[in-house]
């Protein structure tokens, strides 16, 4: 026989049936009956059963094969087959294989139950489990999918600085460092740099990492999280809205589409998101304090924040996203812009994701006026020096605009239907957690 086979990947073995094919991977599983030997290759492009028959193999392969621990890496050449059992699979009718690395001691994670602390100080190993890989492929398609919605729609990428003077989200959770004996902090949100940005090109994003020194220890708080920030020079709070509600929709679609069988590895069930299109109900803060009144929170008055039970109870109300807009100004950041009709309201918004999810977006229209900048500037006692090239952009040519930050890791969650946002960024950083 030729054994100087092509080489394959799992996820390409359709287009090889009937031809000899080496994959190249690690052992996932075994299991063994008599004169057969059913290995579980993973090869990063999914899962491969390959059968060794005591008849088909060299009686020194034969052996080799029952005695295989968990993730030896290891090359199988072989026949592609259909799959015995599931429609769709291929499995691999192996003449010979070859290892390449044989694990030195026994492989800590196993298919039995782990407590997740366990799991998470081996997580650049739990990355090789089934459904953390499902997980992180959905992320991938995610950023993919946000990537091109902004793309297509003639928007310029202009990432903004992790290293910034200026506090963009308040000054509790900033993490300081130390620029050359000055101190700097790491970016909370890109969104001051992409304002500046939008002058320049008209509508921009930014995509990165950013960073909240976040003391609450919660299912979906993370000290380090992706976020992406369009701002759009010339649009107001509803065009806004508009924005985020189109590229949720073409988000759900794309993973509806591209994901399906990893969405099934994470039990997701899909019938919530196939209802996720456009348009989204929208509220404002003063009638999503009136539902929370009537549901279970007679407690709530105006001028409370939401928080995860709040903002559970007012998505449960909805079977797709829900957008609340028109905070009160107190509660938020200084660049908002007032509602004219009413100046104790900001034009912000928030997007809630259903199935108690809870905040996945916030934005809203920039105040654009220099003076109410400046005043409110002064009004959350924020160092004015740092904010003179953000005042800049109100004195030269100053212009409506709007944007928002979508945080990706609660997005994945959502998406894959998780308890927690630890699972949806590759290498988690939360309040106790800085390894692997
Ligand atoms: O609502 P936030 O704080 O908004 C901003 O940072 C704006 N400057 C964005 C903008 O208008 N350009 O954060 C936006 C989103 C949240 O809705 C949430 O999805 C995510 O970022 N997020 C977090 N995700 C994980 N862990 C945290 N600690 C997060 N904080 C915010
Ligand atoms: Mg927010």
């Amino acid at each position: 026989m030729d054994l100087a086979p092509q080489l394959a990947t799992v996820s390409h073995l359709s287009s090889h049936v009937g031809e000899i094919v080496t994959l190249r991977g690690w052992l996932y599983n075994k299991r063994s009956s008599g004169k057969l030997h059913f290995l579980e290759v993973r090869d990063g492009t999914g899962i491969c059963q390959c059968v060794v028959f005591k008849g088909s193999v060299s009686p020194e392969d034969f052996a080799i094969a029952g005695h295989l621990g968990q993730e030896t890496s290891l090359e199988v050449t072989g026949t592609v087959k259909p799959h015995g059992k599931l429609a769709g699979a291929y499995e691999l009718d192996v003449a010979h294989l070859v290892v390449v690395a044989a694990p030195v001691r026994e492989y800590p994670i196993t298919p039995k139950e782990h407590g997740t602390d366990f799991l998470m100080d081996n997580r650049h190993l739990w990355l090789r489990s089934r459904r953390q890989h499902a997980v992180l492929r959905v992320r991938h398609s995610i950023i993919k999918a946000i990537r091109d919605f902004f793309d297509g729609r003639d928007f310029t990428l202009v990432d903004a600085p992790i290293l910034t003077p200026n506090a963009c989200e308040g000054t509790s959770t900033l993490f300081q460092t130390d620029y050359h004996g000055e101190p700097a902090y790491l970016t909370q949100s890109g969104q001051l740099y992409v304002e500046a940005a939008a002058a320049a090109f008209g509508k921009v994003y930014c995509f990165g990492p950013t960073f909240r020194a976040e003391k609450s220890k919660t299912r979906r708080h993370l000290a380090e999280f992706w976020m992406v920030e369009p701002e759009v020079a010339f649009l107001d709070l509803d065009g806004d809205m508009r924005l985020a509600e189109d590229l949720l929709a073409s988000i759900v679609e794309r993973v509806l589409t591209t994901r399906a069988e990893e969405l099934k590895v994470c039990e997701r069930d899909t019938s919530f998101l196939e209802k996720v299109q456009a348009p989204f109900p929208r509220i404002t803060y003063t009638d999503a304090i009136e539902l929370l009144r009537q549901n279970g929170h007679p407690e709530a008055k105006m001028g409370d924040d939401f928080g995860a039970d709040e903002e559970t109870v007012l998505s449960s109300k909805f079977d797709r996203p829900v957008i609340v807009h028109r905070y009160p100004m107190d509660l938020k950041a200084f660049y908002f812009k007032h509602d004219a009709e009413d100046p104790t309201k900001a034009l912000n918004m928030d997007v809630l994701a259903p199935e108690g999810y809870g905040e996945i977006i916030g934005g809203g229209q920039r105040e654009d006026s220099l003076e109410n900048l400046e005043s409110a500037i002064l009004h959350h006692n924020l160092p004015r020096g740092a904010f003179e090239w953000y005042l800049d952009v109100r004195r030269y040519g100053s212009f409506p605009h709007a944007g928002f930050g979508l945080g990706v890791e609660r997005t994945v969650a959502w998406m894959c239907g998780l308890g927690h946002v630890r699972e949806t960024i590759p290498f988690p950083r939360m309040l106790n957690r800085l390894t692997p």
